[in-house]
């Protein structure tokens, strides 16, 4: 009997019928059902930081569970994992001043959550007029209504009709071009959003000195800004966060992902300090939260593989692993189909000649690295995703690259539009 499951991302006239049934994973392995084993080189959705099979993050999950699975923390309730792991993002996430942190149950609730505690910050601070907020092309800000709105991957953003109103998107590298918008919506602008380094789509680091002078025209002009780090922070830049790589403190940082390594589902929002002050001390109730902000088992999780990426040292072994990444990527680079790589810290990408001619090669190619023993994943553009855990060795880093080159062969790749 067909089963009922609805894949997210998905065709279901194929998905429906043709499915690869992950069982168990241990360090970057994965098996399936029937037995196969996989090299998984994107750590799942780019959260398992710090590699599947934690016995510590399990054991946590399960005490926690035991003592208290879930309560909300509406009003006055707050549990110790949530306590304890708000200290710790506020530590760790380099916001403009002393953090306030918002949970949520994921990226895309978090992204929404940033955007309407930008809307309301206005609000309160009396210039309800700013109801504006920019985007990145190219960006992804998660699934729900207004990330959807703000998304700058075209294929993600149309097809819905209208979402949230007051949705500017600019060119994704040009300040230049974020000045234009500022100036033509001055005073409106509430808010400019990015992701430090664009991931879905495509793994696109910025243009040398675009985080500075972005910063300095949301300074200049009293846009707050927000930094969606669901895939950059927690480590994947050597730095807890992607922000202190391109020298910038953001008003807002959006997090997910890294924070619990999936074991969890769990997101945040961490406020700097003229957000958190203003909206705790004049904002009265803030109406917004989910059953789920500040879940005892997700956060009791979150702190362990906090602890975990401190005690193994996983950054600075992201560190020594990012020239390795580019090594491997600059070598595939030479194969006959691939058009170009990418890539900074422990993220790259592999962008397939052809791919825009041809829509169906990047799966294909996907497909046949799969029956290869290696998962890896299209982006947006006709890219591959490279965004391994942190617990990664550089023979396995050598076998991506291998391996995406024999998938290449494969599929017949020819050397086209280089
Ligand atoms: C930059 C960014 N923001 C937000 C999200 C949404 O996160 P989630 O899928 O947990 O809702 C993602 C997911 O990939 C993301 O890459």
């Amino acid at each position: 009997m067909m089963s009922a499951l609805w894949h997210p991302f998905a065709d279901m006239s194929v998905s429906a019928g043709e499915k690869v049934v992950l069982q168990r994973g241990e360090g970057c392995r994965i098996w399936d059902e029937a037995g196969n084993e996989y090299l998984d080189a994107t750590a799942g959705l780019w959260f398992c930081n710090v590699g599947y099979g934690r016995r510590d993050l399990i054991e946590q999950a399960a005490a926690q569970m035991g003592r208290l699975p879930a309560y909300s923390t509406f009003d006055v309730y707050a549990n110790r994992p949530a306590l304890e792991l708000a200290d710790r993002i506020a530590t760790l996430a380099p916001t403009a001043g002393p953090s306030g942190v918002f949970f949520t149950s994921g990226g895309s609730d978090g992204v929404d959550t940033a955007a309407k505690i930008a809307r309301r910050y206005w609000q309160v601070a009396g210039e309800p007029q700013r109801t504006v907020v920019i985007s990145r092309d190219g960006a992804y800000h998660g699934m729900n209504a207004y990330g959807t709105s703000l998304a700058g991957i075209s294929g993600n953003h149309d097809g819905w009709g209208p979402l949230v109103a007051d949705v500017v998107n600019v060119p994704a590298q040009d300040p230049a071009a974020l000045e234009r918008a500022l100036a033509e919506h001055a005073g409106r602008v509430a808010a400019f959003i990015g992701e430090p380094v664009i991931g879905a789509g495509g793994v696109r680091p910025p243009a040398p000195g675009y985080w500075e002078r972005v910063q300095e025209l949301c300074r200049r002009d009293d846009v707050l800004l927000i930094a969606d780090e669901v895939v950059s922070g927690f480590g994947r830049f050597g730095v807890w966060f992607a922000c202190e790589h391109y020298g910038i403190a953001p008003d807002m940082i959006v997090g997910a992902k890294g924070v619990t390594s999936g074991y969890q589902p769990l997101g945040f929002v961490a406020c700097g300090d003229r957000v958190r002050s203003l909206l705790w001390e004049q904002g009265g109730v803030f109406r917004h939260g989910y059953t789920y902000s500040g879940h005892p088992v997700a956060c009791a999780v979150g702190l362990a593989n906090l602890e975990l990426i401190e005690i193994e040292s996983l950054r600075p072994r992201v560190e020594a692993l990012t020239p390795v990444l580019s090594r491997v990527l600059t070598e595939l680079e030479r194969e006959p189909g691939v058009a170009g790589v990418r890539s900074a810290g422990l993220l790259g990408a592999v962008d397939l000649a052809g791919a825009e001619a041809d829509p169906g090669l990047p799966g294909r190619v996907v497909a046949a690295a799969r029956a290869r023993g290696l998962l890896i994943r299209a982006l947006a553009g006709g890219s591959l995703q490279i965004s391994p855990s942190f617990v990664i060795s550089e023979v396995e880093l050598e076998r991506i690259g291998e391996t995406i080159a024999a998938a290449l062969e494969a599929v017949g790749v020819a050397e086209v539009g280089r």
